[in-house]
């Protein structure tokens, strides 16, 4: 199998991550990385002697040999390191979020479609077992019809200075929730808090509501007790609980729900209904436990070859974006309602 000649761009925590799967993986083999750090370098040159290593973008792009790219820098620099790599003609992965504005994501998105490029985004979590399991079981109504969902992203640590809690950490859940549930939400509120430093959100709540009236609430935050990685889907037959944190039971079935009670007899008016709760067993399914980013680059690489389309592509990165950009606005404007406009053409946050 031919594999694709693949850059990695940054070599910090996460870029280390990406560059031993880009050489690992079956559909791409890794050409070399760039970073200008020299620190950064002679880790790389250590862990992949022989891959090059680069100090900028242009000796990358000068490079015949690299196919594609991915970017594993700071969300501020996605945009402009990313429409360079577009303009020179090369397939791009972007680490999540896509850019920090909806506008910087769209013209990414124009670009790559312009140019008939792939352009795909790092939500790593839906190469994960566990959401393609819990996918699998709202996609085939095992839980009945979804009533509401919500998700906890919370530790303590890795505090950044350039982005808040909610651009580091909301983008894998709001890609997730809109992966679930096959929509994008029209409407968001939300709180953030910012106790370390000032002007930037240590924690966040949001409430969002998607157009088939399902409701959902994240709640982010890296100053908490506990490492949490929790996601919770209500159906009205069945519930489920989805954490991340448990390597051996990450998905748990709860066959539990509220029910009208029909042993207590006819009901003469809408009133008189009982309703009864209904406490059932708890299943676990055996989720085969898969590196979620080595099966997220070989999509890159299939995709980035023609192959089967990736669901994380920027179109989806995009109503990430927008999601962010609008529970940011609310936030900073005391939890007043956003609703996201998705025109055809127009895309814009109406306040
Ligand atoms: N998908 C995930 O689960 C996940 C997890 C962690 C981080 N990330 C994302 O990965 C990206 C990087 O995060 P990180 O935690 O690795 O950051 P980091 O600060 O640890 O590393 C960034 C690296 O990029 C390098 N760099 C900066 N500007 C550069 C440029 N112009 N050219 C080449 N290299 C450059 C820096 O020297 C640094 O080594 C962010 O977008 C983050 O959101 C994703």
């Amino acid at each position: 199998m031919t594999t694709i000649g693949t850059a990695v761009i940054g070599y910090g925590y996460w870029g280390v991550n990406l560059a031993r799967n880009v050489a690992g993986a079956d559909s791409t083999h890794l050409v070399g990385v760039c970073d200008p750090d020299p620190d950064r370098q002679a880790v790389l040159a250590q862990n992949h002697p022989d891959a090059d290593v680069w100090s900028n973008l242009d000796q990358v792009l000068a490079d015949e040999r690299v196919e594609a790219v991915v970017l594993a820098t700071p969300a501020s620099t996605h945009h402009g390191l990313g429409m360079d790599v577009l303009r020179a003609n090369r397939h791009l992965m972007v680490e999540k979020p896509l850019s920090e504005t909806v506008a910087h994501a769209q013209e990414l998105v124009d670009e790559a479609d312009s140019r008939g490029l792939l352009l795909m985004v790092g939500h790593t979590f839906l190469y994960s077992n566990p959401v393609k399991h819990l996918k699998n079981w709202i996609d085939t109504r095992e839980l009945g019809a979804v009533q509401y969902l919500y998700s906890q992203r919370l530790s303590l640590g890795r505090i950044r200075r350039d982005t808040n809690a909610l651009w580091n950490f909301a983008p894998h859940d709001i890609s997730i929730m809109n992966h679930l549930l096959g929509e994008t939400p029209v409407e968001v509120t939300a709180k953030g808090f910012s106790f370390i430093q000032q002007g930037i959100d240590d924690v966040c709540f949001a409430s969002l509501t998607y157009p088939s009236g399902i409701g959902a609430n994240l709640h982010v935050s890296w100053i908490d007790p506990r490492k949490t990685r929790l996601m919770t889907v209500v159906g009205d037959e069945k519930m489920a609980i989805y954490n991340d944190v448990s390597a051996d039971q990450p998905l748990w079935m709860v066959d539990s729900g509220v029910a009208r009670d029909s042993t207590l007899g006819e009901y003469e008016s809408l009133g008189d209904f009982q309703w009864r709760t209904r406490a059932g067993d708890i299943s676990i399914p055996r989720v085969p436990m898969v590196e979620p980013l080595r099966a997220e680059i070989n999509a890159f690489g299939v995709a980035a070859a023609g192959g089967e389309p990736v669901p994380t592509d920027g179109r989806h990165g995009l109503e990430v974006v927008q999601v962010l950009a609008a529970i940011d606005a609310s936030a900073q404007d005391g939890g007043r309602p956003v609703s996201i406009d998705r025109g055809p053409t127009d895309v814009a946050i109406a306040a």
